[in-house]
């Protein structure tokens, strides 16, 4: 009996909620639509104000053309960047998208509007992430003839670039430089030992977590002041000439080693060198996928030696911090092309 009334009591009960369903359905068409309908209409009022602020979905870059550019240009200008409104992605967009990307550590200074910039545009549209056009790249420094060497005003900063075309104060030393406490192939307390408080506390983390990987990492190389690579450097062009010394070894001044960032690391299977061999051992292939979780970079990666212009160093390591290293990592740049600073 109950089961053959069952069928009759769902099809009462779906009955009622196909009617309450039409009730609503009436209700809404009646009462509510209007609201929904001025609602919708507002919305679209709010659009079009907006639409001349809509960010584009598509990656853009330098010469692309249409709607999408002129699209994020309004938003640019908006944002403050005095640039043209037109549909042409040109050397000024490109330098305002870097600028913009500079100012935020998370962001590499590609000039390539992409997701994660669209992200960062949209926060400070709605004023949650503050920028200040031309603080991030000043419109003359992005670019820098391979001929120039400037000296940098900037030396204890972490994100400091260092190469053949941007030097170090001769007289910087670095302050707090203290022993990271990590095995090193030598006793002697020697200046090559040292690295910035900061640095070396993240080095010891990344030994720890080398070690648990049980893996045997070793410190060989880090603080080298200018006159010791001044030494050094003169050393090498004696005996390989200074051009081929100078894709290994840095002129007094241009060496990130003076900046107490860097350490060089090795390990007892190739006998404690510094040789391209270390990236093929355990440590290296470890050292190459984990050093950004602890803030380093391999800061002469393979296949970057037009931009770093220095052969690959699979030992050479560099304190970028977390959140530079994750991003340089992530899309295997070089710290020249993380903070859009290349040679022209
Ligand atoms: N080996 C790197 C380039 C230096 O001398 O600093
Ligand atoms: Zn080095």
């Amino acid at each position: 009996m109950f089961r053959r009334s069952l069928p009759v009591i769902i099809a009462m009960i779906m009955g009622i909620f196909v009617m309450s369903a039409c009730t609503n359905e009436q209700q809404t068409t009646n009462g509510k639509t209007i609201d929904k309908e001025s609602q919708a209409n507002k919305s679209n009022d709010q659009k079009e104000h907006k639409s001349d602020l809509v960010l584009p979905d598509t990656n853009l870059k330098i010469n692309a053309k249409g709607n999408d550019v002129k699209l994020l240009k309004k938003v640019l200008i908006k944002l403050g960047y005095a640039i043209a409104e037109n549909g042409t992605f040109d050397a000024n967009t490109e330098w305002a998208i870097k600028d913009f990307q500079a100012q935020q550590v998370k962001l590499a200074a590609t000039g390539v509007y992409d997701k994660s910039t669209r992200k960062w545009i949209e926060k400070a549209l709605n004023g949650s992430f503050k920028i200040e056009p031309g603080k991030g790249i000043a419109k003359d420094k992005a670019t820098v003839k391979e001929s120039d060497t400037i000296t940098v005003s900037n030396p204890t900063d972490t994100l400091v670039l260092v190469n053949k075309q941007h030097a170090l104060p001769e007289d910087y030393v670095p302050e707090e430089l203290i022993v990271p406490d990590v095995p090193f192939p030598f006793t002697k307390d020697i200046p090559k030992k040292y690295m910035r408080k900061e640095a070396a506390k993240a080095l010891e983390k990344m030994f720890a977590a080398a070690g648990k990987a049980d893996l045997e990492l070793y410190a060989q190389s880090g603080y080298r002041s200018y006159n010791r690579q001044q030494t050094l450097f003169a050393s090498y062009s004696e005996q390989h000439g200074e051009k081929e010394a100078n894709k290994f070894s840095a002129r007094p001044g241009e060496s990130e080693h003076q900046t107490g960032l860097t350490m060089d690391v090795t390990s007892p299977d190739i006998e404690f060198q510094l040789n391209t061999e270390f990236g093929k051992t355990d440590e290296g292939k470890w050292v190459k996928e984990n050093a950004h979780k602890f803030g380093f970079i391999i800061r002469y990666p393979k296949g970057k030696e037009d931009i770093t212009e220095y052969q690959y160093e699979p030992w050479h390591l560099r304190y970028v911090g977390k959140e530079a290293a994750q991003v340089i990592y992530e899309q295997e740049l070089t710290l020249e092309e993380y903070l859009g600073v290349l040679k022209v």
